[in-house]
């Protein structure tokens, strides 16, 4: 398949990119920034750019687009600017394909949809939580990704010829940070599994990039498996932390996560497209950084870490 993905350049696009290549793909990076190491097609379009990319989409005719695009870390930009950026991308991009008739669409949303961290308080109406759960956006970056999800059931009701498809990668850890570089929130991932404060206010969910990028492949590839405008979480199968979530999140509906449980089920997507994470942060994780983790026997359980700062992500 030719595919066209946005955002290749960025934390989860350059595995992305990769995954699809290795797979057989003809594949195309659109994106301001340059990808490093892609040896494919770059092309440098701004999405904001009203005509560009339905221009590229009917000059290249892709059989699939993958969208990742966006502003990607919550309060990075004024709240404003978020919204208008991250839907109107979206739009741009799904209503190109729509025009011309590209058979495959999958979209990046967040799982911050769910409204996690709100500073007036949230709590789970059950866990783990899974597709089925309600969405309660509190800030512009997740209300942006509820709108996301929404033009994709938008289209995917008038479309006749295009499939379309949502995902809600967890915390996206890419293969440098698993070697200590910092993570988008500017810690490293050692930094986040040491103090629980960190993690808690995403409920301890996070992906490794290159399982997110297999989810894309699924997608792409089977998405006749899945309903059109279908929404999928896609996280790690351990939760990121030393201690267990029932320890460590202050909800009653938390005691069922013993062990290593995470608090976010990616069911949906194996039972649906197959798709299953194959990297823990206790496989990936480098030696050098493992050294520097507190050992999990001092781990302590924590009462609450609702937190709200306006930094959390996702
Ligand atoms: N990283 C995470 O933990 C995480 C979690 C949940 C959802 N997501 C979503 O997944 C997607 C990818 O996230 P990421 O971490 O790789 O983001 P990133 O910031 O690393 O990459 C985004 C890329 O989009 C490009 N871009 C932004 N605006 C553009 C425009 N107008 N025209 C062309 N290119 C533009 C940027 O140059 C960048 O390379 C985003 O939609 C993000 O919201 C990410």
């Amino acid at each position: 398949m030719r595919i066209l993905v946005t955002g290749g350049a960025g934390r989860l696009g350059r595995s992305t990119l990769s995954t699809l290549e290795a797979a057989g793909h003809e594949v195309v990076s659109i994106d301001r920034a340059t990808a490093p190491g892609f040896t494919g097609r770059q092309l440098d379009i701004d999405l904001a750019h009203p005509t560009a990319f339905a221009d590229l989409v009917a000059a290249e005719a892709p059989d699939a687009i993958v969208h990742l695009a966006a502003i990607a870390v919550p309060f990075s930009a004024p709240e404003a600017d978020i919204l208008s950026t991250n839907s109107r991308l979206a739009f741009t991009v799904l209503d190109a394909a729509r025009q011309h008739g590209v058979a495959r669409v999958l979209a990046a949303s967040s799982p911050t949809v769910i409204g996690y961290g709100s500073p007036t308080g949230w709590r789970p109406d059950y866990l783990p939580l899974d597709e089925r759960h309600p969405a309660r956006p509190w800030n512009a970056y997740a209300l942006s990704k509820q709108l996301v999800e929404n033009t994709v059931a938008m289209f995917a009701r008038q479309a006749t010829s295009t499939i379309f498809g949502a995902f809600r990668p967890c915390f996206v850890i890419s293969p440098g940070e698993w070697a200590g570089e910092p993570t988008q929130q500017g810690h490293t991932v050692v930094d986040r599994l040491n103090d629980p404060s960190l993690a808690a206010v995403s409920l301890f969910n996070y992906v490794d990039a290159r399982d997110a990028a297999d989810f894309v492949l699924a997608w792409v590839e089977r998405a006749g498996a899945a309903e059109n405008g279908e929404v999928f979480f896609v996280g790690a199968d351990d939760a990121l932390a030393l201690d267990s979530l029932d320890r460590l999140l202050p909800y009653p509906e938390a005691a069922a996560l013993t062990g290593t449980a995470p608090a976010f089920s990616s069911r949906h997507a194996a039972e649906r497209l197959g798709w299953a994470p194959t990297r823990s942060w206790r496989t990936e994780l480098a030696p050098g950084q493992r050294a520097l983790l507190r050992s999990p026997d001092h781990a302590r359980p924590t009462t609450d870490h609702r937190p709200a700062t306006e930094s959390s992500h996702p």
